[in-house]
């Protein structure tokens, strides 16, 4: 399995700071935001990974993580989105790097507290067909996209940013894709806010029946608005968790 961050986009519900600086480069608590996708990937065993990148300021991520050295990495790939056409659109440049093998696909502002290590372990165990998200329980379902469960305890819907909530079941920026995902991005239309939705993706999935999920254990959070990167801040201060430390304090999985 190939791992692919999400780092594209431009950040705009962080201006001012993201003026001079890339989003996933800004810190939480005592590192820059697009360490903790990284480490996670790191952390399951994944070691081939690229990132894609967009925006401003693009260069420093080569800058500050070279080939992944600091992570016992030996190489990382890269590559660069135009514009913000989506998190669906970002995917779809990952074709030629995935090149027929399933991925684990994080976007750069998500946090986990624990290790995505299980929820790898289970695709696995299905032998990495179809698609499976990471979901958690949240207080602000409306700000994300949301399960709608089916009486067999099966996702049968999911909505982006709903009014109406379904669940309070956020579906979180982690995502595993057979390489079938690609006939899905080349087929997409963009969405009402101009974007290729990742969440039309998974909903083709539960089309084709071929849609499983997870629950993440401890907390999650995303870091992409002021009240939100605050809170990822804190949490992270206050974990304990080896895979929020990474590398080199006992966290590198190795
Ligand atoms: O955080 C989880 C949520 O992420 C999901 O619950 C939603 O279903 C999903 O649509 C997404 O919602 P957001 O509106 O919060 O996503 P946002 O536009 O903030 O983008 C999140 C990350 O995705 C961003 O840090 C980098 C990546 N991205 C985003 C866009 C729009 C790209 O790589 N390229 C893009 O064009």
């Amino acid at each position: 399995m190939k791992g692919v961050i999400l780092a594209g986009g431009l950040g705009s519900r962080l201006q001012p700071m993201t003026r001079v600086t890339n989003k996933h480069l800004l810190p939480v608590y005592d590192r820059p935001m697009i360490y903790y996708p990284l480490q996670q990937l790191v952390f399951a065993g994944i070691r081939d990974i690229l990132i894609v990148t967009g925006g401003h300021h693009a260069g420093d991520f080569l800058r500050l993580l070279g080939n992944g050295q600091d992570f016992g990495l030996e190489h990382i790939n890269y590559t660069y989105q135009e514009g913000e056409g989506g998190i669906a659109e970002a995917l779809g440049l990952a074709e030629h790097f995935a090149a027929g093998e399933p991925l684990c696909v994080i976007l750069g502002d998500n946090i986990f507290e624990r290790p995505i290590a299980p929820a790898v372990d289970a695709y696995r165990e299905a032998g990495c067909r179809g698609a499976m998200v990471l979901l958690k329980e949240v207080d602000d379902p409306e700000r994300f996209g949301v399960a709608a469960f089916g009486e067999d305890g099966r996702i049968e819907r999911i909505d982006e940013k709903p009014t109406r909530p379904p669940s309070r079941f956020a579906v979180t920026g982690c995502y595993f894709y057979d390489p079938r995902v690609f006939e899905i991005t080349h087929g997409l239309e963009p969405s009402a806010r101009g974007e290729l939705e990742i969440t039309d993706v998974n909903n083709r999935y539960i089309g084709w029946g071929e849609l499983a999920h997870h629950v993440v254990e401890g907390w999650w959070t995303d870091a992409g608005t002021v009240p939100s990167l605050y809170r990822a801040t804190r949490l992270v201060a206050g974990s304990d968790s080896a895979v929020l430390r990474g590398v080199g304090d006992g966290g590198d999985g190795r």
